[in-house]
């Protein structure tokens, strides 16, 4: 018999949630910045493929499930995403229409997950999916905690990260319970695929990044300077948007480590009571952001 996991929060799959994403989206969303608004482009592009290879992953341990509780979070934590996946590509259908590369580009990031999935076990598949959970169950900390982080962002895409971001706190937990007590994955798997998955994620976030720059227009000289320039905004210690998480990213490293022991974000409550109340992403985002700290 499995060991129970606790789930601090309830994993609630919401569906066809509109956000009223259309041509009318500014090219440059988050403060009118093409640097900052394709980096974030870049990071959602893979959002459909990589939730998809998520969903896999855990999937290739279901059978092995025998806990209902665990097999009931499994089955929302593949409604959820599978939900994300659908919003993720309706706003890389906008992309394309804008004149990105978006079939070239995911076709690149395709076959990297499906090299992953060919060359690696089943175990480390999941410990990878594990540790990029991590990543997105950090997004709401990243972006919502704090009001600053989004000003200046379009209402539509904030709306869309939001609920994105609270979901991922929701089933933080899902693939690491099935990866801990399922696949029976254990120290070193689970500590070397994050390391792997940091890699990763820089490779395929500075590649898209500069490769739809390139799209814009830019020359290389000109991304070369927006790269470093922008450093701080991702890396910096303080206020970047990832460097800021670095310890929360090395709690991942400790042995006893588990999902649950990282709290959601102060102002959670408030999104999903306005949620409940008005039915709509775009007023829960506004309550979020309401409460996040100034
Ligand atoms: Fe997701
Ligand atoms: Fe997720």
């Amino acid at each position: 018999m499995q060991a129970a996991p606790s789930y601090s929060e309830t994993i609630v799959p919401r569906e066809n949630l509109d956000f009223g994403l259309d041509a009318s989206v500014p090219k440059y969303w988050y403060r009118g910045d093409a640097y900052k608004s394709r980096y974030l482009d870049a990071i959602q592009l893979t959002f459909p493929d990589g939730e998809r290879y998520f969903i896999t992953s855990v999937r290739a341990f279901r059978e092995r499930i025998d806990d209902p509780a665990m097999q009931a979070a499994v089955r929302d934590f593949i409604r959820q995403e599978g939900q994300h996946g659908m919003a993720h590509t309706r706003y890389n259908q906008l992309l394309a229409a804008h004149g990105q590369p978006i079939d070239e580009l995911l076709g690149w990031f395709k076959a990297k997950l499906d090299e992953r999935a060919r060359l690696y076990s089943d175990e480390f598949n999941l410990a990878m999916t594990a540790a990029a959970e991590h990543f997105t169950a950090m997004l709401a900390e990243a972006f919502f905690a704090k009001a600053y982080t989004t000003e200046g962002m379009d209402a539509r895409m904030r709306a869309m990260l939001a609920w994105h971001a609270i979901e991922e706190m929701e089933h933080k937990a899902v693939a690491y319970d099935v990866m801990r007590e399922v696949a029976r994955v254990g120290y070193g798997q689970r500590a070397g695929a994050m390391l792997r998955m940091i890699k990763e994620i820089l490779v395929t976030s500075y590649t898209i990044t500069d490769r739809m720059l390139q799209a814009d227009g830019y020359s290389r000289r000109q991304r070369l300077w927006l790269h470093f320039k922008n450093l701080p905004w991702i890396h910096g210690p303080r206020k970047g948007i990832f460097g800021a998480l670095t310890p929360r990213l090395l709690a991942y490293f400790k042995p006893g480590f588990h999902p649950n022991q990282l709290p959601v974000i102060h102002n959670y409550r408030n999104w999903l009571e306005a949620y409940q109340r008005t039915g709509s992403p775009a007023l829960a985002c506004d309550a979020l952001l309401a409460a996040a700290y100034r």
